[in-house]
C-alpha cells in the first residue's frame, strides 16, 4: 500500500511537476527528455528502456455497445525498467497485472494528462525483470480509430459492420500500445464476435465464417503499430489468384473479382521489380463508403474504399499502390511521421513502376501528370500557409498532429525525387539499388538520414554521381532538376478543352465517355476555364454524364468546376455524393471549394450536420477544421 501511494506521488510529480517538486532538478531534466522524445516520436513509450515485443490480444467485440472490451498481453524486453510507458487515447483502463496469461498479480499504474492530439501516457509499475503486462481495457465511443456502422450504411442492410484504422497514431485509441512507427512486433489475437459475423485482421485470415463467432489471428512478422488492423461483418471471400483474393460483402462479390482481376499480374509484376514478396498471401477487403481512405495497406490485408469498384477497373492504381506498400511502408517503415516520405513518396513512385510493366508509359505517364499537377496546387497553398516548411521531404511536425505531415509533398513531391534519380542514374543501376535497399533495411524503421547515408554510400558515390540529394530532402518548393513529364495526349485534351471554352464544337455527335480514359477527362476538366459558362457545362452533362458517372475521382474534378463556375443544376447530386462518401480526399478538396464563399459555406454546414454520421472521425476531423476552422 505504502509503495502504491509513493509510485503514484512520484509519477504524479514526473508528469505535472513544474517548480513544486522538492527533487526539482532531476524532474525537470526527465521530464524535458520525455518531451523532446514525445515530440519527435507522438508517443510517450519509453522504448529505451522497455519495449513490447509481442502482443496478444483477447477482444470481444459487442454491437450493442459498439464497445470492444480487450485485454492487451506485452511481452516485453525489459532493460531494467521500473516503468513501463504506454499510449492510450478515450481508452478505459480496468486493471493491470504482471505475468503470464493465469498467474497474474495485479500492478500499480497512473495515467498521465490528456493531450488533444497524443492522447495520455499509461504509466505501469514494473520490476526490473517483468516482461508480462497485461492490460485490461475498453475502448469507448470516443475511440477514434474505430468506425462502428448500422446496417443500414452496409450494402447488405442486415448486419452492422466496424473497421479500425490505425494510421497514423489512432492505434492507441483502440489499443493500449506503444504507439510508435520505430518499434515493430509481432502479435496475435483471439477475437469473439457475434455469431454469422466474420472477423479479419492484418493476419493469418479465416476464409469462411466461424460456428460460434470465435476467431484466431496470427501475425508472426514484426510490424509497426498503425499496421495492427481489425474488420468485422458480413463477409465472403472470393478466390482472385493463387495467392490472393477478395473479402467484400457478398452483393459486391461479383464485382470486385472483374474490377480487381489484374491482381496476380501486379504481384508478379511487383516482385520483380523489388524482389521478393515476404507477407505470403494478398487479400483486399472492400470496406463500407464511409472508409476514409482509397485504400490502407494492412499487412496481409490492404483495406479499400467501394469507390475503386467502377465497373471499368479505371482506379486500380490505387491497388498498385497499396500493394506496393508490402515493400515501402511495412517492410521498411518510415522511423518517425516526419520521414512519412520514406513510406508514401517510394510508394508512389513504385505504384507508377507496376502501372507501367501493367499498362505501359503512356498511362504511367498519365497517371504521374495528374498527380503532379495535385502537387503544384498543394505547393502554392503550402507556401501561403503558416508552415511553408511543410514542402520539404523530411518534416518537421514537433508539437502538431502527425497528420499535418500527410500532403502530396511526401506523395508526389517524394515520387518524383525517386523519378529523377532514376533518370539521372539510370534504370538498372536504379532498380538493382532500391533492391538493395529494401533487402538490407526489411523488417526495420528507417530515417531519412538513414536512407540519404545509403544511396551516398551504395550509389552515388561508388557511380561518381553528383545529386542535389540534400536540397530535395531539406528544402522547400521542386528543384530545377526535377523530371518533367508531358503526354502528348494530354497536350490533345487540354487543346479540346481550351476550344470548347472558346466556343468550338470539338466532339462528335456520336462522342462517349470511354472514347478517354479517366486521367483524360480529370485534365480535360481541370483544363476548362473558371469562367466557362454554365449552358456549355450542361452540354457536356448530357454529352458524357460527368454528374452521374459513378466514378469519383471525374465526379469530384466536375463537382469543383461546377461549384467555381456556379453551376448549380447540380446540387442535388453533390449533395447525395457528400452523404454517400466517406474518402477525405473528395471531401477535403469539395469542402474546401465551397467554403470560399459564404452562401456556400452555409450549403455545406447543413450538408455536414447530416452527412458526418456517415463518415470516419478522420474525416470529420478535417471537415471540421475546413468549416469550422477547427
Ligand atoms: N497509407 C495511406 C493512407 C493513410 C495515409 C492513412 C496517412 C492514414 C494516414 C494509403 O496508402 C494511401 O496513400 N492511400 C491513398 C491512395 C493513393 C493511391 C495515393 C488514398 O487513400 O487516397
Ligand atoms: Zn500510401
Amino acid at each position: 500500500m505504502k509503495q502504491t501511494l509513493i509510485y503514484k506521488f512520484l509519477l504524479f510529480f514526473f508528469i505535472t511537476s513544474i517548480s513544486l517538486s522538492c527533487n526539482q532538478e532531476n524532474n525537470i531534466v526527465n521530464k524535458k527528455f520525455i518531451i523532446n522524445r514525445t515530440e519527435l516520436t507522438h508517443s510517450y513509450a519509453n522504448i529505451d528502456e522497455v519495449f513490447t515485443s509481442h502482443l496478444h490480444l483477447d477482444l470481444d467485440v459487442d454491437f450493442e455497445s459498439n464497445i470492444i472490451y480487450g485485454v492487451a498481453r506485452h511481452k516485453m524486453v525489459n532493460k531494467n525498467a521500473d516503468t513501463a510507458i504506454f499510449d492510450i487515447k478515450n481508452l478505459e483502463i480496468q486493471k493491470i497485472t504482471i505475468g503470464k496469461k493465469g498467474d497474474e498479480v495485479e500492478t500499480n499504474y497512473v495515467i498521465g494528462k490528456e493531450d488533444e492530439v497524443l492522447g495520455q501516457p499509461l504509466f505501469v509499475k514494473i520490476d526490473e525483470n517483468d516482461t508480462d503486462i497485461n492490460i485490461y481495457y475498453k475502448t469507448t465511443t470516443k475511440s477514434e480509430a474505430l468506425d462502428w456502422l448500422s446496417p443500414n450504411l452496409t450494402s447488405g442492410k442486415i448486419h452492422p459492420f466496424m473497421y479500425s484504422q490505425g494510421e497514423a497514431i489512432l492505434t492507441r485509441s483502440w489499443i493500449p500500445i506503444q504507439d510508435l512507427p520505430s518499434n515493430r512486433i509481432t502479435y496475435s489475437a483471439n477475437v469473439k464476435v457475434p455469431e454469422g459475423l466474420m472477423a479479419l485482421m492484418s493476419a493469418d485470415n479465416p476464409v469462411i465464417k466461424s460456428d460460434n463467432g470465435f476467431y484466431s489471428f496470427e501475425m508472426n512478422k514484426k510490424i509497426p503499430s498503425y499496421l495492427i488492423a481489425l474488420a468485422v461483418g458480413d463477409f465472403e471471400y472470393t478466390k482472385i489468384g493463387e495467392k490472393c483474393g477478395v473479402y467484400s460483402e457478398s452483393q459486391l462479390a461479383n464485382q470486385c473479382a472483374q474490377e480487381f482481376g489484374d491482381l496476380p499480374k501486379m504481384i508478379t509484376a511487383a516482385e520483380k521489380l523489388f524482389g521478393k514478396y515476404n507477407w505470403d498471401r494478398y487479400d483486399l477487403m472492400v470496406l463500407p463508403y464511409s472508409f476514409p481512405f482509397g485504400g490502407m495497406e494492412n499487412p496481409k490485408l490492404t483495406f479499400i474504399s467501394p469507390t475503386l469498384i467502377t465497373g471499368d477497373r479505371s482506379l486500380v492504381s490505387v491497388i498498385a499502390h497499396e500493394l506496393a506498400h508490402s515493400w515501402s511502408g511495412n517492410l521498411v517503415t518510415n522511423a518517425t511521421w516526419e520521414d512519412f516520405w520514406l513510406n508514401e513518396g517510394f510508394t508512389v513512385y513504385f505504384e507508377n513502376r507496376i502501372m507501367e510493366e501493367l499498362y505501359g508509359k503512356e498511362v504511367a505517364d498519365m497517371l504521374a501528370y495528374v498527380e503532379f499537377q495535385e502537387l503544384q496546387r498543394e505547393l502554392i497553398l503550402i507556401d501561403g500557409s503558416d508552415y511553408p516548411e511543410d514542402s520539404q521531404l523530411k518534416l518537421n511536425l514537433k508539437g502538431r498532429d502527425p497528420d499535418k505531415g500527410m500532403t502530396s509533398i511526401a506523395y508526389v513531391k517524394g515520387a518524383f525525387f525517386l523519378k529523377t534519380l532514376e533518370a539521372e542514374v539510370g534504370r538498372p543501376k536504379f532498380d538493382k539499388f532500391l533492391k538493395s535497399y529494401f533487402r538490407k533495411f526489411k523488417f526495420e524503421s528507417v530515417s531519412t538520414e538513414t536512407f540519404s547515408k545509403f544511396l551516398q554510400h551504395k550509389l552515388l558515390k561508388p557511380k561518381r554521381i553528383k545529386f542535389n540529394t540534400k536540397e530535395w530532402l531539406y528544402r522547400g518548393g521542386l528543384p530545377d532538376n526535377c523530371l518533367k513529364i508531358n503526354p502528348t495526349r494530354f497536350i490533345d485534351i487540354q487543346k479540346m478543352a481550351t476550344d470548347y471554352s472558346l466556343g468550338k464544337n470539338v466532339f462528335k455527335r456520336k462522342a462517349k465517355r470511354s472514347d478517354f480514359i479517366t486521367q483524360e477527362w480529370i485534365v480535360f476538366i481541370r483544363a476548362l476555364s473558371g469562367e466557362i459558362d454554365v449552358q456549355k457545362l450542361r452540354k457536356l452533362d448530357v454529352l458524357f454524364d460527368f454528374k452521374g458517372c459513378g466514378n469519383s475521382e471525374i465526379m469530384t474534378e466536375w463537382f469543383l468546376l461546377a461549384i467555381k463556375s456556379n453551376y448549380n443544376d447540380l446540387r442535388p447530386e453533390l449533395k447525395q455524393m457528400l452523404l454517400k462518401i466517406g474518402r477525405r480526399k473528395y471531401l477535403e478538396l469539395i469542402y474546401s471549394e465551397l467554403s470560399k464563399s459564404k452562401n456556400n459555406l452555409n450549403w455545406a454546414k447543413q450538408i455536414f450536420k447530416d452527412a458526418k454520421n456517415n463518415y470516419h472521425f478522420v474525416s470529420v476531423k478535417t471537415i471540421e477544421g475546413i468549416l469550422y476552422g477547427k
